[in-house]
């Protein structure tokens, strides 16, 4: 996608991937729209950029958020990047916890697709940021996000499967560890981490990743013809395996939990 003068919505602009991709988009000519609810992170990154980036302060789990991204008008592009994570393990779930990852990881989505939905055109795209542990839950303290994750993935299909006589295309990009403020959103300090029997070889999406890269990914996926994208290559090699062995009976990664 050629970004000179297109107009692209990016949620949680304020940090990490999403702050790199309004950086990157206005650096190739597009105009930002860039939603989030810290508003002088917003209005400092809006000095950085320049008129080409708009900030526009709103809590996307809220629904009058839908209301707020119907009056921006028509983009080309949505990003729905915005969520966050939490830390607990999944027998201490609660209704509280999973509905607060829901909030964040869902409904953000969904408020930012139906307030942008309406002024749609064909040939129009809405990427939604997932997560390779929407894909392979292997890390059990975030039991919620993991499955908000994998509900914000299995709800794409449907939103694509709509929109497709309709020309919108629907893509998910899954991003693996990325260098950005979510780890200590999502790890209060008073939680120490279990260990896993894993390394990075074994592992592709443990290795560290920066916005950057994750944001240049996310872009370049926008001109592309697929679907569903990881950040790492070799991280979907590494779903296909373990949907491979799932589907002869094996789940790879319940031996992973260190006592
Ligand atoms: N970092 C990783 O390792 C990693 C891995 C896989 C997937 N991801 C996904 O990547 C996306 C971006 O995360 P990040 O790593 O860049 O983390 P980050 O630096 O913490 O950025 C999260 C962004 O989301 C915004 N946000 C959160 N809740 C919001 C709400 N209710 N309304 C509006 N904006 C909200 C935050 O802004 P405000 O706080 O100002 O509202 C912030 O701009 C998330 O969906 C995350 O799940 C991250």
């Amino acid at each position: 996608m050629n970004l000179t003068g297109k107009r692209i919505l990016i949620t949680g602009a304020s940090s990490g991937i999403g702050e790199a991709l309004a950086r990157i988009a206005v650096e190739q000519g597009a105009s930002v729209v860039g939603v989030a609810r810290r508003e002088d992170r917003l209005h400092a990154l809006a000095e950085r950029l320049g008129r080409q980036f708009t900030p526009v302060v709103c809590d996307l789990e809220d629904t009058t958020a839908v209301d707020t991204i119907k009056s921006l008008k028509h983009f080309d592009c949505v990003i729905a990047n915005a969520g966050r994570g939490s830390t607990i393990m999944p027998l201490d779930l609660n209704l509280e916890s999973l509905e607060a990852m829901m909030r964040a990881n869902v409904y953000s989505a969904l408020h930012t697709l139906q307030g942008a939905l309406p002024s749609a055109q064909r040939g129009d795209s809405f990427v939604f940021v997932g997560s390779i542990l929407g894909r392979i839950p292997y890390a059990p303290w975030r039991s919620a996000y993991n499955a908000s994750k994998a509900a914000l993935a299995a709800l794409i299909v449907g939103w694509r499967q709509e929109l497709y006589r309709r020309g919108v295309r629907v893509l998910l990009v899954n991003p693996g560890l990325t260098k950005t403020e979510f780890q200590s959103t999502a790890n209060p300090e008073s939680i120490t981490l279990p260990n896993l029997h894993l390394d990075s070889t074994e592992f592709p999406s443990m290795k560290l990743q920066t916005s950057d890269e994750v944001a240049l990914t996310i872009i370049k996926a926008i001109e592309s013809d697929r679907d569903e994208v990881y950040t790492r290559e070799e991280t979907a090699r590494w779903v296909a395996n373990y949907y491979r062995e799932l589907s002869d009976g094996r789940d790879l990664v319940r031996h992973l939990l260190e006592p």
